[in-house]
C-alpha cells in the first residue's frame, strides 16, 4: 500500500448477472493529486473499474476506502467523486451555466456561492464568455469543457473521465489533453482517466493501469511501461515491440547472449537477473533499437525486407531473417533508411545500450 493513497482498491471482484466476469480482484492504490489512467482493448474493465469507483456499480467483492474510510457501500451522491462521461450527458434544455450549476443546486448551496462557483469553473476551462450560450450551440470541444466545469465545480476529491476526448477529431483532442493535464496540475485534484488510447495515456498521465481480462497487469509511469514492461501483454500494447523467443547462451563482458531461431544477439546485462544458461525466454526489442551494421560484425544476422512504410521521421521496415522470424526495424529516413526496399538485405545488429525487457516465455 501507497503512504499518501487517497482511494484504495482491495480484492474488488465484480461479477455480472449471468457469470461474466468485468473484474477479477482489482488491487490499485490511487495517490491524492495523481493523473491516473486506465488503459486496454475493450471488455476489459476500464469503464466497470470506474463504475465501481464512482458508486454506480457495487462491487461483488472487495472494500473501496477514501481517505482510509470504507465508502464500499455508500450511494453515488455521498462520495466526493463526480464522472465526466464519454458523451458528455449535458442537458440540452439548459444554457451552460444551468448545466455547470446542476451538481450544486442538489447540494443546496446558498445562491450567491453557487453563482460565484459556476463563474470559477466556466473561467477555468476558458469558457467565462459562453456563461449564458446554449449547449446546441456549442462545438464539440467547447460542450467537453462544460461537462468538464459541471464535474469540478463540485470540487470532487476524485475526478472520474470515462473515454473524455473519443468524440473529438484527433488535433482537437491532442490540444484537449494538454488543457486536462494542465487543468488537473491547477487543480491538485486526483484523476482517473479511461482510455483506450496508449498515446493520449502515455502523454497526459503520472501513472498508467494496463488492464487485460477483469485484471491489472501492470501499473507503471510511462517509461516504466515502455522501458519495463512486465509481461508480455503489456509489452505488446505499449508501442511496438518485436517479441524474439530466445534461449540464453551466456554472458560474456557485461552482455548477456542469446540466440532466437539460428540469430545470435547481445543485450545489456545491468538490470537482468542472473539466468542458466539453456533458460527459455522472450527478448523484446523496439524497433528503433535495431541498426544497420557492417557485414561481419559479431551478433549480428541478415534480414529481408518484405515492406517498408512511411512513419513520419522514420520508415518502418518489416524484414524477415532466420528460418522463420519476422522483425521490425525503424530506420531514419534521411539516414540509414534512405537506400532501403523491398527485396534487399540488411545486416542488422542492436543499438549499444538498448533498454530489452525478458519476458516470460
Ligand atoms: N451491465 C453489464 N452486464 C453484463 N456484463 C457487463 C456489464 N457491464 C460490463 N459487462 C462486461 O464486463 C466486461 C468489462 O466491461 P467494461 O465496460 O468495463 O469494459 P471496457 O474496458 O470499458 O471496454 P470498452 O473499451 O469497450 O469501453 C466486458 O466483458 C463486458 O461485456
Ligand atoms: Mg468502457
Amino acid at each position: 500500500m501507497m503512504p499518501d493513497a487517497l482511494l484504495e482498491l482491495s480484492a474488488v471482484r465484480k461479477t455480472f448477472p449471468g457469470g461474466v466476469i468485468g473484474l477479477d480482484s482489482i488491487d490499485l492504490d490511487i495517490a491524492q493529486g495523481e493523473f491516473l489512467s486506465l488503459l486496454g482493448p475493450s471488455g476489459c474493465g476500464k469503464t466497470t473499474t470506474l463504475r465501481v469507483i464512482a458508486g454506480f456499480e457495487a462491487p461483488t467483492s472487495g472494500t473501496l476506502r477514501l481517505d482510509g474510510q470504507d465508502i464500499t457501500g455508500l450511494r453515488p451522491y455521498d462520495r466526493p467523486v463526480n464522472t465526466v462521461f464519454q458523451d458528455y450527458a449535458l442537458f440540452p434544455h439548459m444554457n451552460v451555466a444551468e448545466n455547470v450549476d446542476f451538481g450544486l443546486s442538489l447540494r443546496k448551496l446558498p445562491a450567491g456561492e453557487r453563482k460565484k462557483r459556476v463563474a470559477d469553473a466556466l473561467d477555468l476551462v476558458g469558457l467565462a464568455d459562453k456563461i449564458g450560450a446554449r449547449v446546441l450551440e456549442l462545438s464539440g470541444g467547447q460542450r467537453q469543457r462544460v461537462a468538464l466545469a459541471r464535474a469540478i465545480v463540485c470540487e470532487p476529491r476524485v475526478l472520474l473521465l470515462d473515454e473524455p476526448l473519443s468524440a473529438l477529431d484527433a488535433h482537437l483532442r491532442e490540444q484537449m489533453q494538454m488543457e486536462l493535464k494542465s487543468l488537473q496540475a491547477r487543480l491538485g485534484t486526483t484523476f482517473v482517466m479511461v482510455t483506450h488510447d496508449q498515446t493520449e495515456a502515455l502523454s497526459i498521465s503520472d501513472r498508467i493501469v494496463v488492464m487485460h481480462k477483469g485484471r491489472i497487469e501492470q501499473a507503471a509511469t510511462p517509461a516504466e511501461l515502455y522501458d519495463r514492461p512486465a509481461t508480455k501483454f503489456v509489452a505488446g500494447f505499449i508501442g511496438t515491440m518485436n517479441l524474439l523467443p530466445a534461449r540464453f547462451l551466456g554472458r560474456e563482458w557485461n552482455a548477456l547472449r542469446f540466440e532466437s531461431d539460428g540469430l545470435r544477439f547481445g543485450i545489456a546485462a545491468e538490470d537482468h537477473p542472473a539466468m542458466e544458461a539453456g533458460a527459455a525466454t522472450t527478448v523484446g526489442i523496439r524497433p528503433e533499437d535495431f541498426i544497420i551494421v557492417p557485414d561481419g560484425t559479431p551478433d549480428s544476422f541478415a534480414a529481408e525486407v518484405s515492406s517498408v512504410v512511411f512513419h513520419g521521421k522514420a520508415l518502418r521496415v518489416h524484414a524477415r531473417a532466420g528460418a522463420e522470424t519476422k522483425i521490425v526495424v525503424d530506420l531514419p529516413r534521411q539516414g540509414e533508411g534512405r537506400e532501403c526496399r523491398q527485396g534487399i538485405i540488411l545486416n542488422i545488429g542492436l543499438r549499444s545500450g538498448a533498454s530489452c525487457p525478458l519476458l516470460p516465455a
